[in-house]
């Protein structure tokens, strides 16, 4: 008996329906292949939802005439128990390598020779990326998609039908009118890096397991017995060859691999040779090294690059050798990964303090270069990939990126290997290494004392917000420290303009240049001095506050944890960071030693509450004065709140004179401004 439902229906509403079912999997496959093959989606995803659960809808109110090469037919279905295995009709080939420009000579002298062609004719070459994925042959009958299967051993694969289904960019059924009875498909099923990088994200946070690299993620991936895994998991396929082809419409009898793949992107594969053909040696051999230039570039990890005899009579000519064909070669870039043991893991103190984990390789040739240090990033990472002493383990190396150390081969763990654990003091300076909470990253608070630190410390120190000391670059500094006249920040006032002019690349009119600004910066203030300590997580403003709030350097350095939390913005890690910091005697000593070689600041409590007769007075120093030298008698008169200028103008309030005093005074008496002497300047400081 007919359903109610079915029963209210008419034949011209089955028809529609019907029709429309056929309409939405054509829209919907055209829209897969814009978005998957493409790269160019036509509608939203919003919009592309819409129709798919218009389809499902229509699915399952006509159970009759669902097929298996509905767009909804993606999603995996029950596990298998295991694999079937799946002959090939036509055997999967590999490719023979080559690794150096030799051998592709002589791979073309090969095929030269095997079709006789004469001396002068070069041979034309489709030229490929060798994806770095697993190959899968897809066999269509009638245009359906009805066998997937892995290589296997070239003769026997498994039949991986169902999880090759999920795959978005695979044609469930082929988009043309003409099409053979029998086509296989040959490509490869990949991952692309950023798929792969969301992959293990997820697997992370689920603690399970992590794939080495894309290519062991899409093969781990497509060889999951439950396809509804399989689906969960983003693969591309890319299309290169044919296999079997029954084809009384001769749509393949074409002339050429090129005219070929061609063929194969009109029916909706993804392909990836958007390379014209190339005559001769040369050409080939450019075209290898412009794309081990792109590799980077490219969204999926690629081995080399594939020659392949494009005329298809050509090759037949050819034939085969053992398994792989003559007329195709595979030109190797040098491995990116390669396997090695831990001989040690230390710890490499960065420029900003951050103490990173590297791992002391045996020497082992990656990406084309020996090595022999690999970064391990943190410790956390260290304990993530379970990376032990002793271990075996893959290291990576893409393009001029730092070598790191992807994982261990735990199968290889020897019964005494060792597991990390990070110094609890910096090994360049003994101080202790700190990991605040919620961050990944451990730090040597040595800050400027630390060896590894001091040229950052230093160009901090330097910089124009902080001791602002004119001409004493990045560059200079380097020098310095390399050659070891500066250990510690004060040593810069040490230097004399002998040691700063023998250094490379400056001239005596430099040196002395630099070394006045050296001078001149001995006159600073409280935040400046603040700032220029390089104190972790106090800035400018930070330390203008401190400043303001504490007056003296003394009182800021006195401040416990508890004064330091009830200044406005200072918050507990910032606190905490300051205490540490003067907990630590080399920076009192550092201190210590800035003042005795004359630097000096002012006093923000003096300045900013108290007037002295100097508030706002411009005032001259001429001649040698009796007990202060120059610059700590503009230091008094600046904190006592004068501008100190080097000119005598109508401007200028007093004139401090010494011995032999000359032009300056002459002019201070011309213009009627007042003179003192030191003793009278002292007295006046005094009176405030
Ligand atoms: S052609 C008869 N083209 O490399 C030639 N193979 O070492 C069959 N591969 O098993 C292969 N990219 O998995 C060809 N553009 C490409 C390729 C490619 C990657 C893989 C494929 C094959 C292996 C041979």
């Amino acid at each position: 008996m007919m359903t109610p439902d079915l029963f209210s229906q008419t034949d011209s509403m089955r028809t529609a329906d019907e029709q429309r079912i056929a309409r939405l999997r054509a829209e919907l496959n055209a829209h897969n292949i814009a978005y998957y093959v493409n790269d160019a989606p036509t509608i939203t995803d919003a919009e592309y939802d819409a129709l798919f659960q218009e389809l499902q809808a229509l699915e399952t109110q006509y159970p009759e005439w669902l097929t298996a090469d509905s767009p909804t037919q993606r999603v995996g279905g029950t596990p298998l128990p295991q694999f079937d295995k799946v002959r090939h009709a036509v055997p999967m080939l590999s490719l023979a390598n080559a690794f150096s420009t030799g051998e592709v000579q002589a791979f073309d002298a090969r095929v030269r020779d095997g079709l006789g062609v004469a001396d002068g004719v070069s041979i034309e070459y489709a030229v490929e990326v060798k994806f770095d994925g697993l190959a899968i042959s897809l066999r269509y009958e009638q245009g359906v998609l009805v066998q997937a299967a892995t290589r296997g051993d070239g003769e026997t694969g498994e039949d991986v039908t169902a999880n090759v289904r999920t795959i978005r960019s695979i044609p469930l059924r082929l988009q043309a009118k003409r099409i053979p009875e029998v086509l296989e498909v040959r490509g490869e099923v990949l991952m692309k890096r950023a798929d792969f990088e969301r992959l293990n994200q997820t697997q992370m946070e689920k603690g399970e397991k992590l794939f080495a690299n894309p290519r062991n993620a899409a093969a781990g991936s497509l060889r999951q017995l439950d396809s509804r895994i399989t689906a969960s998991r983003q693969l591309s396929f890319f299309a290169y060859g044919v296999g079997e082809v029954s084809d009384s419409a001769q749509v393949f009898s074409q002339v050429s691999f090129a005219r070929i793949v061609e063929q194969l992107r009109d029916y909706g594969f993804p392909v990836y040779t958007a390379h014209p053909v190339i005559r001769g040696v040369d050409g080939l051999i450019e075209f290898y090294e412009q794309t081990g230039k792109a590799r980077e570039t490219l969204p999926f990890d690629i081995d080399g690059v594939v020659y392949k005899v494009n005329d298809t009579a050509q090759q037949e000519i050819l034939g085969f050798v053992s398994r792989s064909p003559r007329w195709a070669i595979a030109h190797k870039f040098p491995a990116q990964e390669m396997s090695t043991t831990v001989l040690d893991i230390d710890v490499q103190v960065g420029r900003t303090g951050a103490v990173t984990p590297v791992a002391r390789l045996a020497p082992v040739e990656v990406g084309g270069v020996v090595v022999t240090n690999a970064t391990l990033h943190n410790a956390d990472e260290v304990a993530r990939k379970d990376v032990r002493i002793g271990d075996t383990v893959i290291v990576r190396r893409a393009g001029d990126v730092i070598p790191e150390v992807v994982m261990s081969v735990l199968e290889k763990r020897p019964v005494d290997a060792r597991v990390f654990v990070m110094p609890s003091v910096c090994p360049e300076c003994g101080s202790p290494i700190e990991r605040e909470d919620g961050e990944a990253v451990s730090r040597c608070t040595g800050g400027m004392i630390c060896p590894a630190q001091l040229k950052q410390s230093l160009m901090h120190f330097a910089s124009r917000k902080a001791m602002n000391i004119d001409g004493l670059g990045d560059k200079l500094i380097e020098q310095m420290v390399d050659v070891g006249l500066i250990k510690t920040p004060d040593d810069l006032y040490r230097l004399s303009t002998a040691q700063l002019a023998g250094l490379e690349r400056m001239a005596e009119k430099s040196a002395q240049n630099v070394y006045a600004a050296i001078q001149t910066s001995k006159s600073t203030t409280l935040a400046r001095l603040i700032y220029a300590l390089g104190i972790r997580h106090v800035g400018e403003a930070t330390a203008k506050t401190l400043a303001k709030t504490y007056g003296t350097l003394d009182a800021v350095m006195n401040a416990n944890l508890d004064d330091l939390h009830t200044v406005e913005d200072v918050g507990p890690v910032v606190a905490h960071s300051i205490v540490t910091f003067w907990a630590d005697a080399r920076h009192q000593t550092v201190i210590k030693h800035l003042v005795e070689l004359g630097v000096h600041w002012d006093d923000v409590a003096v300045t900013e509450k108290i007037a002295t007769p100097f508030t706002d007075k411009t005032v001259v120093l001429t001649g040698t004065l009796p007990t202060l030298g120059r610059e700590e008698a503009k230091a008094l008169l600046e904190q006592a709140g004068a501008k100190v200028a080097g000119s005598v103008s109508k401007k200028t309030d007093y004139v401090i004179a010494g011995v032999d005093a000359g032009s300056k005074l002459e002019k201070a008496q011309q213009l009627g401004v007042t003179v003192m002497d030191e003793a009278q300047m002292l007295m006046m400081l005094k009176r405030q």
